[in-house]
């Protein structure tokens, strides 16, 4: 019986890893679609910050979600720097907020 939940466990543990590097594909491919390459990459600073940092910043923070995705849309400044985020307005939400959920869970 131990063997047998180490395997579970273990097959677990090899199929969540799995899933995590699907997502980050996904989200490579959408933050490509939607031109955000342009100045990000996941794990090195461009002009914006590397999203690797982003989701360290607001791990665990409640609404992370929502507020990401709006300021996806939205753009800004002030939070990384002085350096600006243009408006995205070719962004969907539906892609606005499944870029925020990839990217918040990236580690
Ligand atoms: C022209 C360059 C540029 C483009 C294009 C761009 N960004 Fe940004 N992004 C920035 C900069 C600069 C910041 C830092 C803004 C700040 O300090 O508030 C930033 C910040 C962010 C943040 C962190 C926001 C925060 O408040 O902590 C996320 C998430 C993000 N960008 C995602 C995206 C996504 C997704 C796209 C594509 C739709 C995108 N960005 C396109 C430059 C860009």
């Amino acid at each position: 019986m131990k063997r047998l939940s180490a395997m579970l466990l273990f097959f677990g543990l090899v199929c969540s890893a799995k899933v995590v590097h699907a997502d980050t594909e996904k989200l490579k491919v959408l933050l490509q679609r939607n031109n955000c390459t342009a100045c990000h990459m996941i794990d090195k600073r461009k002009y914006g910050p590397q999203l690797i940092e982003v989701a360290e910043k607001y791990a665990g923070q409640a609404g992370a979600v929502k507020k990401l995705a709006a300021k996806i849309k939205a753009g800004g400044s002030g939070v990384w720097g002085e350096d600006m985020m243009p408006p995205q307005a070719q962004v969907s939400d539906a892609d606005a907020i499944t870029m925020a959920e990839y990217i918040l869970a990236l580690k």
